[in-house]
């Protein structure tokens, strides 16, 4: 299974790219068309198939590319955005309602792998949320208040399931946990055999808004009543790249000598929490963990991170090896709930994201909704989820404006190989931006010494790329639109790749 970035994850072992056994006929009227072959994408394809419509999902590269493939896959009603800070935003009651919506997406998830009789290891495990100063105990208390009042299952622990002191902590039911690609490729499975249509490397460009809507795409048009996009970020410009915050999450997998697998889910109450988790993969138990979150592109040395990582980790547990490392992506919605629903302005075309660190959670809520919506019943979370929401969006204003005035001066020109190489002055495997000349390049050696040198502006708004060493990757600060060291488009929302530098026989003048 191919993934968006250069450091496989535990997800990915032994495990090939899908192969899709429906054949996709173009002629055919789509009642849903859904973008995105994740676990949102294929849960809402499967629980829209089986109702009777007719779906088609296209994935711009494989099933489980980008953020599925590299979750931590952990299920919770134990949200990101605490509870107390829902219901300071959004009331009691709202708060009551995701702490229903995500308990139904765990049981959704459940009755999937059981239906479909899907081999992911699905289990209900409990979370310890533990407070490890003094300032964190009165916190971690209003998060048992307010999520008791919004009906989770919590009480106090006098331990928790991992080797590392604390001062306070209480324990929250109905939580779970499931092998992400096994459970991928299940999903996929039955809703192929329910009827369903999967396209693989198929880059949704645009939708033309006539009846049925036509979307264009690389690999021709799909023609579909209804469209569904499960990609983050929805590609191109929208409002949604006002409300969103790109982050880089990273985690390890890692082996114990002693044994001590922790027996539950555990988080920390830092501002950006450590956490741990086991996962069987292949007869071969794993601590997942991660932690060391920051907004996409705002790291200079994201390799250092995984260093910082494991020391962390090899602090407190006996690690025999660090069998995986790797970071994914995530996107922050401004008020800490996710969008789920109509896509404003856009008739016919619903959405899913602003997900947290929650995905395959709220990938699921996201299901949930948009099957109600879609088959015409109300959903009982349609409000509470709606993107229509308005709320305050200053803090987003810096980052949105970040590096958008940058105007690319690349285009037309043309370099020598010489001044390339001599500008790139790096060691295989390294990278930088340079300027010269009043024009900036993204250059990249790679192990064989072959340089590549890109156009650094981002075409979707023009924000300048940051070298992402962790992942081989150049990532976008701003949207957090991502690309290969070629410059092909690993994930939107820009819809096409970085420009290459073609370089011949004329030199700059
Ligand atoms: Fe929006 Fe790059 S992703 S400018």
């Amino acid at each position: 299974m191919n993934r968006d970035g250069a450091r496989p994850s535990l997800w990915q072992a032994n495990r090939p790219d899908y192969q899709p056994s429906n054949d996709w006929n173009k002629e055919t009227v789509y009642d849903v068309l859904i973008v995105g072959g994740g676990i949102t994408g294929l849960t809402t394809a499967l629980l829209l198939q089986q109702e009777g419509k007719k779906c088609l999902v296209a994935e711009a590269h494989t099933l489980g590319f980008g953020t599925s493939g590299g979750t931590t896959s952990h299920l919770n009603t134990l949200v990101d955005a605490t509870y107390p800070t829902i219901e300071n935003n959004f009331g009691k009651q709202a708060a009551q309602q995701v702490a229903r919506a995500t308990a139904g997406a765990i049981a959704l998830v459940e009755s999937l792998t059981k239906k479909y009789q899907i081999d992911a290891g699905f289990s209900y495990q409990s979370a310890w949320l533990y407070a490890q100063e003094e300032q964190e105990v009165s916190e971690l208390d209003e998060v048992y208040e307010a999520s008791r009042r919004a009906g989770l299952i919590v009480e106090a622990a006098n331990s928790i399931p991992v080797p590392i002191p604390f001062k306070k902590a209480y324990q929250f039911g109905g939580q779970g946990q499931i092998h992400a690609s096994n459970y991928l490729r299940g999903l996929a499975e039955a809703f192929e055999k329910a009827g369903g249509v999967i396209v693989q490397h198929c880059l949704v460009q645009n939708l033309k808004h006539d009846d049925p809507i036509r979307a264009t795409t690389t690999t021709g048009d799909i023609r579909a009543r209804q469209v569904v996009y499960a990609t983050h970020q929805p590609p191109g410009i929208s409002i949604f790249n006002f409300r969103l915050a790109p982050y880089r999450s990273y985690a390890t997998a890692f082996t114990l000598k002693d044994g001590n697998y922790p027996s539950g889910l555990a988080y920390d109450m830092k501002e950006i929490y450590n956490y741990f988790r086991t996962q069987e993969s292949d007869g071969q138990r794993y601590v997942i963990a991660g932690g060391f979150d920051h907004k996409t592109g705002h790291e200079d040395n994201t390799a250092h991170i995984f260093s910082e990582l494991e020391a962390y980790q090899r602090t407190y547990f006996k690690v025999d090896t660090f069998a995986y490392k790797w970071s994914s992506q995530y996107y922050e919605s401004v008020d800490g709930l996710p969008y789920i629903g109509s896509f404003p302005g856009q008739e016919g075309v619903y959405v899913g994201t602003g997900f947290g660190g929650n995905g395959v959670t709220y990938g699921t809520v996201t299901a949930l909704v948009l099957c109600d919506m879609l088959m015409g019943r109300s959903s009982p979370y349609e409000e509470v989820f709606s993107p229509a929401r308005i709320k305050p969006v200053a803090s987003f204003a810096n980052f949105v404006k970040e590096n958008a005035d940058v105007v690319s001066m690349f285009i037309g020109k043309r370099f020598s190989y010489e001044k390339i190489t001599e500008l790139a002055e790096l060691a295989p495997g390294e990278a930088k931006t340079v300027k010269w000349e009043g024009t900036s390049l993204a250059l990249y050696k790679d192990e064989n010494s072959r340089v590549y040198a890109l156009d650094p502006v981002c075409p979707h708004a023009k924000c300048i790329v940051n070298w992402n060493s962790g992942e081989k990757s150049w990532d976008c600060p701003c949207h957090g639109a991502r690309y290969a060291v070629d410059g092909s488009l690993l994930t939107g929302p820009a819809q096409t790749g970085l420009t290459r530098l073609e370089w011949g026989e004329l030199p700059v003048s």
